[in-house]
């Protein structure tokens, strides 16, 4: 019976991917088109794949691409671009955009590891971190950590905004500390964004990605912080707990 389910589990993905291939508003590079080079659309994201001029918003860590998908919807002057390394996962966010015909919503599969070979200088005005995988062990690993945002500080304009929403203390404290001790430019810092009503923070309150609705029926508190990246700053590390 179980492996009857798992059976189903892999055709349904491996259906999605084929299916996936053909969606135009899908970005799927091959190894070799970025090992060691810069993609073709880096610097060309406007140009070449959204046609137009407007702002470029990134969610970073996807899964299925809610805030991709909605923010697009409610603000159809930017052009947002959901990453993740999960196909299966991202297919659901494309869907969707295709389905509704929402034009400012792409999607790139890749590591996030290798960010700066598809973004060039000040391409970036905003990015969301959506419930990142905590890495309690390897803090060099987590999407906020020094190392990452040493990336973004390539291709993000000056004092573009980090968006973080996450259920991990670890991860919100850790991510605050990186902002205190380099003096960046703190927007939010919210530790249970349900349980608040202030209406600045309704974007956020309001679009809940998947993991999220499991973190909030499990009665988990909603992490929320957003800070200025200054992109002439050399960051320091905090020092490990
Ligand atoms: C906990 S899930 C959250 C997904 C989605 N944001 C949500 O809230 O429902 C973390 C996601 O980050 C992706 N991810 C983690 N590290 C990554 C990396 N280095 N490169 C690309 N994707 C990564 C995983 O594949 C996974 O889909």
């Amino acid at each position: 019976m179980k492996k009857q389910k798992s059976q189903k589990v892999t055709k349904n993905k491996k259906e999605r991917f084929a299916e996936m291939k053909a969606f135009p508003n899908v970005i799927e590079p091959e190894f070799q088109e970025i090992f060691n080079k810069n993609y073709r659309l880096r610097g060309q994201w406007n140009k070449e794949f959204f046609k137009n001029n407007h702002p470029i918003v990134l969610e970073l860590g996807c899964g299925k691409g809610e805030y991709t998908v909605n923010l697009a919807r409610h603000f159809p002057l930017q052009n947002f671009i959901g990453i993740d390394i999960k196909g299966a996962r991202m297919w659901k966010g494309a869907k969707t955009a295709l389905e509704e015909n929402i034009p400012n919503a792409g999607f790139l599969r890749t590591r996030i590891d290798f960010i700066t070979s598809f973004f060039d200088k000040d391409e970036v005005k905003e990015i969301w971190v959506t419930f990142p995988d905590p890495q309690p062990k390897k803090a060099r690993k987590r999407l906020t950590s020094t190392k990452f945002l040493a990336y973004y500080q390539k291709f993000m304009q000056n004092k573009g905004v980090i968006h973080l929403k996450t259920d991990h203390t670890l991860v919100y404290q850790y991510t605050l500390k990186i902002v205190q001790e380099n003096e960046l430019e703190l927007i939010h810092a919210e530790r249970d964004i349900h349980g608040t009503n202030k209406s600045e923070l309704e974007k956020v309150r309001n679009i809940q990605t998947f993991y999220e609705k499991q973190f909030v029926e499990q009665n988990k508190k909603i992490k929320y912080l957003s800070f200025k990246l200054n992109i002439n700053q050399d960051l320091k590390e905090p020092p490990d707990e």
